[in-house]
């Protein structure tokens, strides 16, 4: 039943609602953005009651509160700040919180506690429950790491890190839990994310169609709801509460290729030498568990990797960097270094019963350290010397959910734990493991961000000039700030490559730009189509890597024949070719968290069918990517949303003949097995380069800029070294067409010294022109303007535009 809330004080920013259990918090951490934290049974949950007990978040970046104003009307609470208001219901803990235009943002109702909670020691799953209004026309984005498409109303998710070997396109949980998802509501977004790394549930109007219901395991549901109202401002918000991706290094954007059985060193080197020999582009070979001497964790296998520092530079040599799986289970075994250490550290997870938990993963026995706690971290950042000394400066963490196959009574020889000792969900460590005081229940969810910040903090402390690179597997809220990812253990058919699609629009909604699937597909046989359409793709995806499991067939570019492999070839080579817009937008990500990968209603939130497009995307503002993701396919649908586009089919205009279309209408593309439909958005403006066979720098020698004529034009370039932390460069690009002038300007700004002396402008959707101010190299091809300009260009005129 819900109670009334009687008392009110405003203490330090904070403002505190009691009832006669109940504690609830409200602050305003940032313009834009209303916490309401809520503890139902705070009396019998917390002696400090009446105030809320203490919390750290996992995911939230303490920062100075915005100032806030509350006063009491009749039987409501007004609360005013950070242009959002907020009115609470005090007889009935009804609250409704409001944007500065008085367009309704969330509606709901005080969480309530589960009923046994102030009697007895509540283990109910279910225990605190929040409900909120699901207007009927409002669709629900993110929620990170999820399957299905990218609108997730009418489903049923659980947040518990869990590892599917392999996952179906149904699986739920998956190895990442974000409990944040983007509303869509007439046209307008906002953003609802609650912090929990409890256990928790999510019903998106399934079972209740006018409710979202978030329950957590744990005692209270702390809720941020965030303003828009685009849903770039959502994302940008929620970052800047949650932290962004920092700047990796280029080699990592580049091609990557891995596979679970490249066991020895000359498996890599053969590998290295298939794509180097057929001029295929490649910057890093991903090492598997393999390379562990019996998987022991920062070990190096040494008859088959006898010299890993030598190894590792002659890779380097051929533009490869190596980079190691990192586990998160140590194996337990006398005399081995870290796991001594940390035993004697205390370091460990321990068993209900206080005992070090000891289980299997592919060390068995193992052990797990907390990485909960930050001593554990600093232990384990220092234990990544042994990787580091080699020359490592990539990680890859793995089974950090922390996947666990089973967990033994009381050691390796004393069988199972019985279930009845200990519930375990998942393949994972029972829920009364323990964390310090804390229960697994509590902080499972948050257990892969301490590990993937001990890893980028090892590797940054070795290597202070580089940038640190990890890609994990499992996360939380905040994850971006330490790694990537990528979605775990898929499968080779069509229906995965698909689904990577509206996955990775969600993971990048979330806040994790830097994310991609397993190229290829991880369990089962690929096909070279397969294969092929699935480079095609991931040429957009923001982290590339084709891996396969062992005992599948192989799956590196040349496996499946000349003609998949011409194919994909060309693929890798448009990846290379893209790095400048892409490395560019990784930079937009680390400053603002927007994602790379966009579904379309992130930039047309108002077009209801770009909601259910989710067998496309926008790569930044700037490019439409309609992969074909079905086998024999050769012509597609390809949905363009409002505005004007131009085929820009393989990155590629001119050459297939113009094509100027006007959405929103659905057109057919011819997409024969070496053709990827893109088509250019108007206005935009984007950088090329030629490909390479693997990065050196982001200092480009060669620049293509392609523009899509509009009335106004605008893009972004930012270039530096590729790695490190030294001189950088903005470049803008901006376009006015006044009448048949257009006016283009370029504006730099950074201390990183030019180095090219000319770039290319291809302007689509121009036939011809009288005149040009600022060049004489200009020529008409084929309803493109190609101007060739001094690298240093500030402004060009074009007189007497012709539109194509
Ligand atoms: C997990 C990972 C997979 C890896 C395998 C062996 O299943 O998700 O990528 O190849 O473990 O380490």
């Amino acid at each position: 039943m819900p109670e009334p809330f009687t008392d009110f004080e405003v203490v330090d920013q904070r403002l505190r609602v009691w009832g006669e259990t109940a504690v609830l918090e409200i602050s305003l951490p940032l313009a834009g953005v209303l916490r309401l934290w809520a503890v139902p049974d705070a009396r019998h949950t917390t002696l400090r009651y009446p105030h809320p007990p203490r919390k750290t978040s996992f995911a939230v970046k303490p920062t100075p509160l915005q100032p806030l104003s509350a006063e009491r009307r009749g039987d409501e609470l007004h609360v005013q700040g950070a242009g959002l208001s907020l009115t609470l219901h005090l007889p009935d803990g009804r609250w409704e919180v409001r944007d500065a235009q008085g367009r309704a943002l969330a509606q709901g109702q005080a969480a309530q506690g589960h009923p046994d909670n102030a009697t007895q020691r509540c283990t109910d799953l279910h225990r605190t429950t929040l409900h909120l209004h699901a207007p009927p026309d409002a669709a629900y984005l993110g929620f990170g790491e999820k399957v299905g498409p990218l609108n997730k109303r009418g489903r049923h998710f659980t947040f518990w890190n869990t590892d599917c070997f392999p996952f179906s396109i149904e699986s739920d949980p998956l190895y990442v839990s974000i409990p944040f998802t983007t509303v869509l509501h007439g046209g307008q977004a906002h953003g609802l994310f609650v912090d929990e790394p409890w256990r928790m549930e999510v019903d998106v109007a399934a079972r209740d169609a006018g409710r979202l219901t978030w329950q957590s395991a744990g005692p209270e549901l702390d809720l941020y709801v965030i303003a828009g109202p685009a849903p770039s401002d959502v994302v940008e918000r929620y970052t800047c509460l949650t932290g962004r991706h920092p700047l990796p290094p280029l080699w990592a954007l580049g091609a990557a290729q891995s596979r679970w059985g490249y066991e020895h060193a000359d498996d890599v080197r053969d590998v290295v030498h298939g794509f180097r020999s057929r001029g295929l582009p490649l910057d890093a070979v991903y090492l598997d568990i393999d390379y562990m001497e019996s998987y022991k964790v920062f070990t190096w296998n040494r008859p088959r990797f006898p010299d890993p520092a030598a190894f590792l530079q002659e890779m380097r040599e051929q533009g490869i960097q190596i980079v190691p799986i990192v586990d998160a289970g140590v194996k337990a075994e006398a005399g081995y270094a870290p796991y001594e250490e940390a035993l004697q550290g205390d370091y460990l997870v321990r068993t209900g019963r206080g005992d070090v938990l000891v289980g299997e993963v592919w060390p068995d026995p193992a052990v797990f350290p907390d990485f909960t706690r930050l001593d554990v971290q600093a232990w384990w950042a220092g234990q990544m010397r042994h990787l580091t000394d080699a020359g490592v400066r990539g990680v890859w963490t793995d089974m950090n959910e922390p996947a666990c196959f089973r967990v033994y009574e009381a050691g390796p020889d004393s069988g199972e734990m019985s279930r009845a000792g200990a519930i375990t969900e998942g393949k994972t460590l029972p829920y009364d493991a323990q964390h310090g005081t804390k229960r697994h229940l509590e902080v499972h969810n948050a257990y892969a961000l301490g590990m993937n910040r001990a890893v980028q903090a090892g590797l940054a402390a070795a290597h202070p000039d580089e940038r640190p690179f990890v890609v994990s597997r499992a996360g939380y809220a905040g994850q971006q700030r330490y790694a990537a990812t990528w979605t775990g253990d898929n499968v080779s058919t069509w229906e995965h490559l698909a689904l990577s699609i509206p996955m990775l629009g969600g993971l990048g909604l979330s806040g994790v730009a830097l994310c991609g699937s397993d190229v290829g597909g991880f369990a089962g046989d690929s096909s070279g189509e397969l294969l092929a359409r699935w480079t095609q793709l991931a040429v957009f995806y923001p982290f590339l890597r084709n891996h396969s499991v062992r005992g599948v067939a192989m799956q590196e570019p040349w496996r499946f024949g000349p003609e998949w492999l011409a194919i994909i070839q060309s693929a890798l080579e448009w990846r290379y070719r893209l790095l400048p817009a892409l490395y560019s937008l990784v930079w937009q990500a680390h400053r603002s968290g927007w994602p790379i990968l966009r579904p379309l209603p992130f930039h047309f939130p108002q077009d209801v069918q770009a909601l259910e497009r989710d067998d496309e995307f926008l790569f930044g503002p700037a490019l439409l990517v309609a992969p074909v993701t079905g086998e024999g396919v050769a012509v597609r649908d390809v949905y363009l949303p409002p505005g004007d586009w131009y085929a820009f089919h393989n990155l590629q205009g001119a050459s297939q003949g113009h094509q100027h279309l006007s959405g929103p209408q659905t057109v057919q593309v011819e997409a024969a097995p070496d053709t990827l439909p893109i088509f250019l958005r108007a206005g935009a403006a984007v950088p090329l380069t030629d490909p390479a066979p693997h990065t050196t720098t982001a200092n480009w020698a060669t620049l293509d800029w392609h523009l899509g004529l509009a009335e106004e034009i605008e893009g972004e370039l930012y270039e530096d070294a590729g790695n490190g932390f030294g001189p950088s460069r903005l470049t803008t690009l901006r376009g006015h067409l006044s009448a048949d002038t257009l006016t283009l300007r370029r504006e730099a700004s950074g201390d990183l010294a030019l180095t090219r002396q000319t770039e290319t402008l291809y302007l689509h959707g121009i036939a011809g022109v009288e005149s040009v101010d600022g060049t004489d190299d200009w020529q008409p091809q084929e309803g493109q303007l190609v101007l060739r300009v001094p690298a240093d260009w500030s402004t060009l005129t074009l007189r007497g535009v012709r539109r194509a």
